[in-house]
């Protein structure tokens, strides 16, 4: 499979356009029993995030974020313990999930520089984090291939929540800031970068990780490769995902 790619000439230039195209919201069909639990899941998740958040955007980032980086960290733990135990190669995919976590981690360090969490959400995320983790730890042991069938749509939803937070600030309803220094050196922005080009890029990497969670899923459960592409994402990104598509998944 080979995915096109685009070339663009200003470094944000890419990130400004077609923010409502039909790709931004690419969304994997549910296909196996499981997938449609994964999805349903999510979307019920959602019915809480959304009812807690409602348009506090910055704090929901932060919150959400403590609880984005888990997955990457564990998926990398296990395939770690996999591959001792069987003395076989991961074909790189720890470094691929171990390096999601890390992103999402600077997500949330760029977040907080955003917003400030309330007592009340500083508490929400230590218990987030120990159901979060163990859950996640239990379902990935009993099938990974649902595992990252959730992050999958858990990314959907990022990507759609992170529209709705650019939209605002483009609305004015959001202050346009200046992008945070951590954001402007880890992805490399121009020094007067604002906040709505901040949002993009991390949207831009939630569409990443969207679609690495779902051709891992694809590959653990042998359905047809179904991987999307987006404008907005890097050239970089493009080759990654084509490469990723040609490597076999350790079961
Ligand atoms: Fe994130
Ligand atoms: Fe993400």
């Amino acid at each position: 499979m080979t995915l096109e790619r685009k070339s663009e000439d200003h470094p944000l230039s890419k990130y400004d356009q077609d923010d409502h195209a039909e790709d931004t919201y690419a969304h994997h069909e549910p296909k196996l029993i499981s997938d449609k639990i994964a999805f349903k899941f999510v979307k019920f998740l959602r019915i809480f995030a959304d009812a807690f958040f409602a348009k506090r955007y910055g704090h929901r980032a932060v919150v959400l974020e403590t609880v984005a980086a888990v997955p990457g960290m564990v998926g990398g733990a296990m395939l770690h313990l996999r591959s001792l135990r069987k003395m076989e190669d991961d074909h790189g995919w720890i470094h691929t999930l171990l390096d999601e976590a890390e992103n999402e981690r600077m997500h949330l360090m760029t977040f907080i520089e955003i917003a400030q969490p309330n007592k009340l959400e500083r508490f929400l995320v230590i218990v987030a984090q120990v159901i979060f983790y163990i859950s996640y730890f239990f379902l990935y042991l009993i099938s990974s291939k649902t595992a990252h069938r959730v992050v999958g749509y858990l990314e959907e939803e990022a990507v759609v929540s992170y529209t709705q937070y650019a939209e605002m600030v483009e609305k004015g309803e959001v202050e346009n800031v200046n992008a945070p220094q951590i954001a402007i050196d880890t992805w490399g922005l121009p020094s007067d970068a604002r906040l709505l080009d901040v949002i993009r890029v991390i949207r831009a990497d939630e569409m990443m990780h969207r679609e690495v969670n779902h051709l891992i899923a694809d590959k653990l459960s042998q359905s047809n490769l179904d991987i999307k592409t987006h404008r907005q994402m890097s050239d970089e990104s493009i080759d990654k995902l084509n490469d990723y598509s040609s490597k076999t998944f350790p079961k």
